[in-house]
C-alpha cells in the first residue's frame, strides 16, 4: 500500500502470466515448464540473482528536473509531497520509477499484474492470484504453502518499486516465469502490460466503493498519523490529489481497457470478490489460462484456495500479524487486514459527504458504464 510505496517497499502489484493453455485436468507438469510462480521474497533472498549488479539510481532519478517542473501539492498525510505527472498524482519518489517502467518494464506474455488503487484489496487478490497461480507447486491446503509463512505482499514484487533501482530491475529481469507482480500505477504508466494487439501481459485490477477505500485509508494512515482527520482524507480523495489520484481516472483507465480487451485485462470488484471469492477465484484461473479442472473442482481446489486466502485465516496468521510491512515506516502488517468488509464508511461519514462523493464519483464516471451501487 501507498505508505510502503515511500520507501521503495515491495508492495503489492500484480500481473499475472498464463502458464500455459494446457487443460487443467491433468495439471501436469510438462517438461522444462514452470509450475507456476515463485515467492518472490525467496528468490529475493538468493543474493546471487543479481550479484554483480549495483544498487545503483537509474537515469531517471539523477534527473532533477524531471520531477522539480511537476505541479506539487502536499500528501494530506505528511508523507510526502506530490507531483502531477501524466494526468496523476503521484508520491514524488515514484516519478522516477514511473519514467522508468514506462520507459523499460518489458512484459512477457506469461506475466501477470495485480493492478489496483490503494486500499481497495489489493493483499487479498494478490493472495488469490498468487495462490491461483502457484496450485500446481503449492497446494492451498497444503501444510507448506508460502502464504503460511509471507505475508502476500512478499510473495509478489512491487513493480514501481523495483524501478527504484537497476538491481530491483534486474531481480525482476531474473525473476523465472511465470512472473506475478503487483503495482498501484495507472495503466498509462504500463502501457506495454495490456498492449493493443494482445502483446502484452495479463492485468488483474480491482476496484472498491470510494466511500469504503476513504475509510480504509485513513485508517491505515493512522497507524503513521494518528492525529490525522477523517474529513482531511476526505477531502484529498474529493479533490482528486491523493496517491495516484484520482481514483476515479485510476478505475477509468482500467475498466476501458477491460471493456476493450476483456482478455488481457479481468476487473474486479472488492464487494463482488465478498460475496461470491469461488466464483471470482474460477474467473481469476479462467483468465490466466488455468481453469479448475473437473478434479480439481471435486477435490475442492477452489474451496482451498478462498480458505487460505480469506480474511479470516491471513489476518490470524503469525506472518500477518508479527512484523511490519516496512522496516522503515514500521507499520504493522497487522494494519493490512483491518475489518474486511463493504460498507464500513456509513460508521465515518455524514449522509451529506456520502451524497457528495457519490456524485462527484457518478459524474467523472458519467457514460462509462462503470457504476456503483449499494
Ligand atoms: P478495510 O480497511 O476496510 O478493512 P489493500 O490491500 O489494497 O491495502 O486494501 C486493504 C483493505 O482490504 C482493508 O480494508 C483490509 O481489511 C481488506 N482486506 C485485506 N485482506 C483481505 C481479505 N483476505 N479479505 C477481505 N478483505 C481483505
Amino acid at each position: 500500500s501507498e505508505p510502503l510505496q515511500e520507501q521503495h517497499s515491495t508492495t503489492t502489484t500484480y500481473v499475472v502470466v498464463s502458464i500455459s493453455c494446457s487443460p487443467r485436468s491433468s495439471m501436469a507438469k510438462a517438461p522444462g515448464a514452470s509450475l507456476g510462480p515463485v515467492p518472490f521474497a525467496d528468490v529475493e533472498a538468493d543474493s546471487g540473482l543479481v550479484s554483480g549488479v549495483p544498487e545503483q539510481l537509474p537515469e531517471e532519478h539523477a534527473d532533477a528536473d524531471l520531477v522539480s517542473a511537476l505541479p506539487s501539492a502536499p500528501m494530506a498525510m505528511g508523507i510526502s509531497n506530490l507531483r502531477f505527472y501524466e494526468g496523476c498524482w503521484l508520491p514524488e519518489w515514484s516519478v522516477p520509477a514511473a519514467v522508468a517502467l514506462q520507459r523499460r518494464f518489458e512484459p512477457r506474455r506469461d506475466d501477470v499484474i495485480v493492478a489496483s488503487f490503494p486500499k481497495c484489496g489489493t493483499t487479498w487478490v494478490n493472495a488469490l492470484t498468487f495462490a491461483t497461480m502457484a496450485r500446481r507447486a503449492y497446494p492451498a491446503a497444503g501444510a507448506g504453502h508460502p502464504l503460511l509463512r509471507l505475508n502476500p505482499h512478499q510473495c509478489i514484487p512491487f513493480l514501481e518499486g523495483l524501478f527504484g533501482s537497476r538491481r530491483g530491475e534486474a531481480k525482476l529481469e531474473a525473476l523465472p516465469s511465470p512472473r506475478v507482480m503487483n503495482t498501484h500505477m495507472p495503466l498509462a504508466m504500463i502501457p506495454r502490460a495490456a498492449a493493443p494487439g494482445g502483446g502484452g501481459c495479463k492485468v488483474v485490477y480491482v476496484c472498491r466503493e470510494p466511500k469504503d477505500m476513504v475509510v480504509s485509508r485513513w485508517h491505515f494512515h493512522r497507524q503513521l498519523h494518528p492525529e490525522l482527520a477523517f474529513a482531511d482524507v476526505f477531502e484529498a480523495v474529493c479533490s482528486g490529489a491523493v496517491a495516484y489520484g484520482p481514483v476515479w481516472d485510476h478505475m477509468l483507465g482500467y475498466w476501458s481497457a477491460s471493456t476493450a480487451r476483456p482478455d488481457s485485462v479481468l476487473f474486479l470488484r472488492y464487494e463482488e470478490l465478498l460475496r461470491d471469492p469461488a466464483e471470482h477465484v474460477r474467473a481469476l484461473a479462467r483468465f490466466v489460462g488455468l481453469p479448475f479442472s473437473g478434479a480439481e473442482e471435486d477435490a475442492g481446489a477452489v474451496h482451498d484456495i478462498v480458505k487460505l486466502c480469506s480474511f479470516g485465516h491471513l489476518k490470524n496468521l503469525e506472518a500477518n500479524k508479527t512484523g511490519h510491512v516496512n522496516p522503515i515506516l514500521q507499520i504493522p502488517r497487522g494494519a493490512l487486514f483491518r475489518k474486511g468488509a463493504a460498507g464500513d464508511w456509513v460508521n465515518h461519514m455524514t449522509p451529506e459527504m456520502a451524497r457528495r462523493l457519490d456524485e462527484i464519483v457518478a459524474d467523472k464516471l458519467h457514460a462509462s458504464g462503470l457504476t456503483f451501487h449499494e
